[in-house]
């Protein structure tokens, strides 16, 4: 499963923060992916569409958390297909399985679509408001981010 994930990793540079908690001892380094992450789907999953180019540091603006939301500081895992977080490869709702919102978030489409057109959506609906409140020019919106299918999942594999 890691390797699907990491695919993208090995060809983006990278930034290594040096022991930055106690806990996290003396030589032991964060490093952080500063370019492009390649998203596929995990292990046995089916890749329908072309798998998503995530540039990691474009979304640096926010906070870490926002997104690696169990990353308490102190640990190296930050990958969302961790076993027994976004780890399901099928949707539980079509097999037929009792769904409840912890489990639709293991299937990983379900928490990968959430989050990311989640938020890029909430941009849109604010930047609507304020095109219509006439306090911002359309021109200094903020880019929301995309929510099209092939904005994110480009036409070719
Ligand atoms: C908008 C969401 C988002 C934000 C904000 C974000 N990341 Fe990430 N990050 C991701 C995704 C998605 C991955 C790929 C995870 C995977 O492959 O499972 C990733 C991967 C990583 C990895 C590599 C994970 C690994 O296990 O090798 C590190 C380290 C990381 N992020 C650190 C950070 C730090 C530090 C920040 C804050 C400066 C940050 N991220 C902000 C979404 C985000
Ligand atoms: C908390 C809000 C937030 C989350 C979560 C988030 N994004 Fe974004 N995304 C943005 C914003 C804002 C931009 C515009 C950034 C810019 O123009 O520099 C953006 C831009 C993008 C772009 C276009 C980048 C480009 O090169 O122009 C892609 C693709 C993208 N996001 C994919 C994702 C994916 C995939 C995830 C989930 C892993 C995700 N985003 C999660 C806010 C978010
Ligand atoms: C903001 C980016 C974003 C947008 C917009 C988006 N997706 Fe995704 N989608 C992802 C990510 C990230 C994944 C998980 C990585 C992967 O499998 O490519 C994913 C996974 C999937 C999967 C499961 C994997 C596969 O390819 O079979 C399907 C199906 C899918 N998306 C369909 C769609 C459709 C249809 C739309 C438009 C309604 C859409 N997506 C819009 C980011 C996005």
């Amino acid at each position: 499963m890691k390797k699907t994930f990491f695919l993208g990793l090995s060809l983006i540079a990278v930034l290594c923060f040096a022991g930055i908690s106690a806990s996290f001892g003396n030589d032991e380094k964060l490093c952080v992916p500063m370019g492009v992450i390649l998203l596929s789907a995990p292990g046995q999953a089916e890749q329908k569409n072309a798998p998503v180019n995530f540039h990691h540091s474009k979304h640096f603006m926010y906070e870490c958390r926002k997104c690696h939301h169990k990353w308490e500081g102190n640990t190296e895992n930050l990958s969302c297909g961790t076993s027994n977080c976004h780890d399901l490869s099928s949707n539980p709702r079509a097999e037929g399985k009792k769904v409840t919102p912890d489990t639709a978030y293991r299937y990983f489409k379900n928490a990968y679509h959430n989050q990311c057109i989640g938020c890029h959506k909430a941009n849109k609906e604010k930047n609507a408001k304020l095109e219509s409140s006439k306090k911002v020019l359309k021109a200094n919106l903020q880019n929301p981010g995309p929510t099209g299918c092939v904005e994110c999942h480009p036409r070719q594999k």
